[in-house]
């Protein structure tokens, strides 16, 4: 991918994105609109991978058909919320191998707390695409992707719903070469570090908890 930020700006996903970002939507539905459009997105987030042929046999004739190269993908949730993108990509990517990254963002600092981290092996030969719903400050992305390039990770892609400016900022600072989707890049953070206009907490929205 070439851009450091693309939007994915299809009518569907603005659609979804909006009944979301209500407040009054509920849990249920917000969990089920955030599954899709991940599969959206990650129709996106894939839309360069490396191509090879393999040679099969249709019912009229042998063909040398395209079919994804290289080794399995690395899908890299950051928890808690990364898990809600992840399970809409898993669907349409079943082979790809998971990864988990366990930060909680320090409510007094903002700054990202590692607390778990168990990722894929020979990550230095997959892509690693790491989902997190909300590029807030940035601080956590930024931390999980410091330490999947630790562990050897060269070719890594960040697919979040929502980006502040901010986030964006810091990612381009930190990690120019790992480009970024996203359904929409919001106007800013507020004292907080929440996205405005944003959606809220996005685990809480997820998972019904305050
Ligand atoms: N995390 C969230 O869940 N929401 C925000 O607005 C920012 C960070």
């Amino acid at each position: 991918m070439t851009e450091h930020l693309t939007v994915v700006n299809h009518p569907l996903v603005q659609h979804k994105l909006t009944i979301m970002r209500n407040k009054d939507t509920s849990t249920a539905g917000f969990r089920r609109l955030l599954k899709e459009i991940s599969l959206l997105l990650a129709y996106e987030v894939t839309r360069e991978l490396d191509m090879t042929t393999t040679r099969i046999e249709t019912p009229l004739q042998p063909m040398d058909a395209p079919t994804l190269d290289g080794k399995k993908l690395a899908l890299i949730s950051i928890l808690r919320a990364g898990n809600g993108l992840l399970d809409g990509i898993l669907e349409l990517i079943p082979a790809a191998r998971v990864g988990f990254v366990g930060l909680y963002r320090d409510p007094e600092t903002l700054q990202p707390v590692q607390y778990y981290c168990k990722v894929p092996d020979r990550l230095d030969e997959r892509i690693c695409i790491v989902v997190d719903p909300m590029l807030a400050t940035g601080n956590s992305s930024v931390a999980a992707i410091d330490l999947l390039k630790q562990s050897g990770a060269k070719n890594i892609r960040f697919l979040c719903l929502l980006a502040a400016p901010e986030g964006v900022q810091r990612m381009k600072e930190a990690h120019p070469d790992v480009p970024i989707v996203t359904a929409s890049l919001d106007s800013h953070l507020n004292d907080h570090g929440y996205i405005v206009p944003g959606l809220g907490d996005a685990g809480d929205r997820m998972f019904g908890t305050k």
